[in-house]
């Protein structure tokens, strides 16, 4: 299993407050059953350059890593492999950023971007459309079910339409007042990535395994497709 959405890398946002918890974290998944973590902090345009953000990656990578590598080599070999990226909070002036591409998941043209969290603008899908098309990137949105309550079924169509790859939170299963919504979701195949957007080991804990059991008890085992999905993600 592959997590493309988490808030592990220390220091960068309201996640992981340090490396000792991000190891925690990082060995949580591996119990879980997940073989690749993407780091993916947060990334505000509207407060932040994309360098100076590029840069505070780098060094928080730093310090996870030196962090790992101090570990005896068994505690090291338990952990998950790592990939770096981001959660691009979408700003309608991305394109000329000439940057972008160095937000992507590592090696991909896969940029993952978080939509408003108010009733999408009817430009909304054809900005997105025209930022793809000019940067030749491909978006992965954030957390669907984040949007359920906010947005219009009819924005949630239109979104769909544009054939994006969509992610959805673990939480959307565990919870139960949102579990129905989430299963039409991925039995309607408009979310194709399981993500734990986890920011801590307690309110947000990395949480695939027990939203995959839930998933695999009502849409049956074939489900596990998803994961091998994001697995293919970050190898290509
Ligand atoms: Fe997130």
């Amino acid at each position: 299993m592959t997590d493309l959405h988490t808030h592990i890398l220390p220091g960068m946002d309201d996640g992981s407050k340090d490396p000792a918890m991000s190891i925690r974290m990082l060995i949580a998944q591996r119990e879980q059953g997940v073989g690749t973590v993407a780091l993916t902090p947060h990334f505000y345009p509207d407060t932040e350059s994309p360098d100076h953000f590029l840069k505070r990656r780098a060094a928080a990578w730093d310090t996870l890593r030196a962090a790992i590598d101090a570990l005896p080599a068994e505690e090291r070999d338990k952990l998950p492999r790592l990939s770096l990226g981001a959660e691009v909070a979408w700003a309608p002036r991305m394109s000329e950023w000439g940057r972008a591409e160095e937000l992507c998941y590592s090696g991909t043209n896969l940029l993952m971007i978080e939509l408003p969290f108010e009733r999408w603008d009817v430009q909304l899908h054809r900005l997105l459309y025209d930022f793809m098309r000019s940067t030749g990137l491909e978006a992965v949105i954030a957390h669907i079910d984040r949007y359920f309550k906010i947005q219009t079924p009819s924005a949630l169509k239109d979104l769909y339409a544009l054939n994006l790859r969509t992610q959805i939170s673990a939480e959307a299963f565990t919870r139960f007042s949102t579990r129905s919504h989430a299963l039409k979701t991925v039995r309607e195949g408009h979310a194709q990535l399981l993500i734990s957007d986890c920011h801590n080991m307690t309110g947000r804990p990395p949480n695939l395994r027990p939203a995959m059991d839930i998933m695999e008890k009502k849409l049956g085992r074939e489900v596990r497709g998803l994961f091998d999905y994001a697995d293919e993600l970050l190898e290509n």
